[in-house]
């Protein structure tokens, strides 16, 4: 079972201004047909009902296979003026066309969706990260919450003996520090809460792609960018011998390039340390 991660998408009103992410995703619907989608954030640039339909529009052909988050430009203009009806566009145009199975906007429970192949199932847990404040200089920062977390413990709890690769998905970057615009207040309660309990841990948000591994009990700690106009994006596989990642090509001339040098593959093996290959 195979898994790509993209981000910040960003999508606009004008059909011209979204060229290169609809180049994009008609790439990657193309070219990997049986992947999965993982989105952490920022669909939209506003969270205006237009750039939702665009949105709903090009990501409608990965119904089945796609799993979202929702960003802090999803619920507010600019990405700090939070706007109620915002976030419920996120579910009215994307969460329910989608097939997600749970709504984001003021939720206070992770969604929680089963990708499967014949072989393999793998839990995405999708979190909502967004601060819903009014006040516009809170807005880009992010917090769980402590009904999200609760209730992330509760799920983590009861699929700990299920096998299942684990797969955590939001938008805010838990690493940032300091930051009165961007940081994730309450980053220290989540990795207390999903150490030594999940496989694979997602966000973006701030449009810089970066990996760790065996980081905070979690195997791989992904960061994506912004991935219209981008080369790669990270690919995830899931077999029954452990989780890999490694790069993938969501360009043309990207995919020309691999071929001729392939990207190094990061492997964790089931209940063993990471080996490079
Ligand atoms: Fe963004
Ligand atoms: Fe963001």
């Amino acid at each position: 079972m195979q898994f790509i991660h993209l981000s910040d998408l960003h999508f606009h009103r004008r059909k011209n201004d979204n060229r290169s992410i609809t180049n994009m995703l008609q790439f990657v619907a193309e070219n990997y047909p049986a992947h999965y989608l993982l989105l952490t954030g920022d669909i939209t640039d506003d969270g205006d009902t237009t750039q939702y339909e665009r949105a709903a529009e090009a990501l409608s052909i990965f119904k089945g296979r796609i799993f979202i988050c929702p960003g802090n430009h999803d619920f507010g203009a600019a990405g700090m003026f939070y706007e109620q009806k915002r976030a419920s566009f996120f579910d009215e145009k994307l969460s329910i066309p989608l097939a997600q199975q749970g709504s984001f906007a003021g939720a206070t429970r992770p969604v929680v969706n089963v990708a499967r192949n014949s072989d393999e199932q793998a839990l995405i847990i999708a979190l909502d990260s967004n601060l819903e404040t009014m006040t516009p200089f809170d807005f880009a920062c992010g917090e769980i919450g402590e009904q999200q977390l609760q209730a992330l413990n509760e799920i983590l709890g009861n699929y700990s003996s299920s096998g299942m690769t684990k797969i955590l998905l939001f938008h805010h970057h838990p690493f940032m520090r300091h930051d009165p615009f961007m940081e994730l207040k309450d980053a220290e309660r989540l990795w207390a809460t999903v150490y030594l309990r999940i496989d694979v841990l997602l966000f973006g948000h701030k449009h810089v792609s970066q990996m760790w591994t065996d980081y905070g009990g979690v195997p791989f700690v992904l960061a994506a960018d912004n991935s219209p106009g981008k080369d790669y994006a990270r690919e995830i596989t899931v077999t029954s011998a452990g989780v890999s990642v490694s790069d993938i090509a969501i360009a043309p001339t990207a995919l020309t390039a691999r071929k001729s040098s392939p990207s190094k593959r990061v492997s964790v093996r089931k209940g063993g340390r990471k080996r490079k290959a």
